[in-house]
């Protein structure tokens, strides 16, 4: 006997507009989906890896594991359970994780709140409010970091966040004078009105202008690293914004933990825009060899440290909406369009 599917062609192209809606480095949008029967595979598009900054996949398979997190929270604003198995594939090294619908199941409200933050959720790369977040937001972001084995730690105390911000300081430099870098982050530079991917110039740190944090943020600036001094506190105009800074970790570093950690980042993130936060996820000082270990040291982590937060209250109108491909350029094979008939 064959079983009808549970997802309808129509369900399918939601699940897969949300999915798309997950934050990814460079905005690079590295993922695949393929569906056989009720089971949604998503495997990394190789493609779009960052082979300079990004060699071994980290921050690809991140990108990934947060794109299913969206999907599997968009297949529960259905009334859809489901399933993700993060299993390693040992035929298809693209593999991340196949997300099985199950049957039906009610929505949760925390459910539908994330949801709702699918949308309203960008990158904020400005100067955040002086306001501080208040403890039971830290914890709320704490307990959302606890997802897929990943955990999230909020430093407060002021010498681990000087060594935190040292360190990000360090990869700033560092980065600036790479050539390779700057070519390639220019290549996902996007000055088009409206780009389907990359970064579009809009949701960039004001150059020059100062940077408004304590934290260097990443310099997406195309300009030859010659010609950019390092950052030092004396460039930039007085810091007024106290951002949280959050570590999201693994107790170990495998492909399939990336992915694990893409996920809870998803969850961190949604959960701080449903609470009216913004974010700035942050991960110079994890490609730079040696100061990703030395935050390791520096911080006494136990796990290995997957992705740093800057997160605070918005102060200005915040950062432009990045674009998004359409579903039919991300779903392999594309599905014959039947609307309304299961897929
Ligand atoms: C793995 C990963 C690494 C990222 N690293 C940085 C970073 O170092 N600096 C930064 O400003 N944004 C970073 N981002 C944010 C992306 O640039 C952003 O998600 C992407 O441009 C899409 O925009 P959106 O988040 O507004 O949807 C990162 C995102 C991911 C998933």
């Amino acid at each position: 006997m064959t079983v009808a599917p549970l997802l309808t062609r129509d369900q399918l192209d939601q699940v897969l507009r949300t999915a798309v809606r997950a934050p990814s480095v460079h905005n690079t949008q590295p993922w695949l989906f393929e569906l056989r029967g009720d089971a949604l595979h998503v495997r990394v598009d190789p493609d779009r890896q960052l082979p300079v900054e990004d060699p071994l996949g980290r921050e690809l398979r991140l990108s990934c594991g947060a794109a299913v997190d969206h999907a599997r929270l968009s297949v529960r604003g259905l009334g859809l359970a489901c399933e993700v198995d993060w299993t390693p594939s040992s035929e298809d090294p693209d593999h991340v994780a196949t997300v099985t619908v199950t049957g039906p199941l009610s929505t949760t409200d925390e459910e539908r709140q994330l949801l709702d933050a699918v949308l309203l959720r960008r990158t904020d790369r400005s100067a955040y409010a002086p306001t501080t977040v208040p403890a039971d937001v830290v914890d709320a972001l704490v307990a959302a970091g606890r997802h897929d084995g990943a955990h999230v730690t909020a430093e407060q105390d002021h010498d681990r966040v000087l060594a935190l911000e040292g360190v990000v300081a360090r990869a700033d430099t560092s980065l600036r004078r790479d050539e390779e870098v700057h070519r390639e982050m220019a290549a996902w530079v996007r000055t088009s009105s409206r780009p389907a991917d990359g970064l579009p110039a809009g949701a960039l740190p004001d150059h020059g202008a100062g940077r408004g944090s304590s934290l260097a943020l990443r310099d997406f600036e195309p300009v030859p690293p010659a010609a950019t001094a390092p950052t030092t506190a004396g460039d930039d105009p007085p810091v007024a914004e106290h951002p949280l800074l959050l570590v999201l970790s693994t107790d170990t570093d495998s492909p399939e933990d990336w992915a694990r950690a893409g996920a809870a980042l998803s969850r961190v993130l949604l959960t701080a825009t449903a609470a009216g936060l913004v974010v700035n996820p942050q991960t110079s000082a994890l490609e730079v060899t040696g100061l990703r270990w030395q935050l390791v040291e520096e911080l006494a982590l136990s796990g290995r440290p997957q992705m740093l937060l800057r997160v605070g209250y918005p102060q200005g109108p915040g950062s432009p909406p990045s674009g998004r491909r359409p579903v039919g350029e991300v779903l392999r094979p594309p599905v014959p369009e039947r609307a309304g008939s299961p897929a």
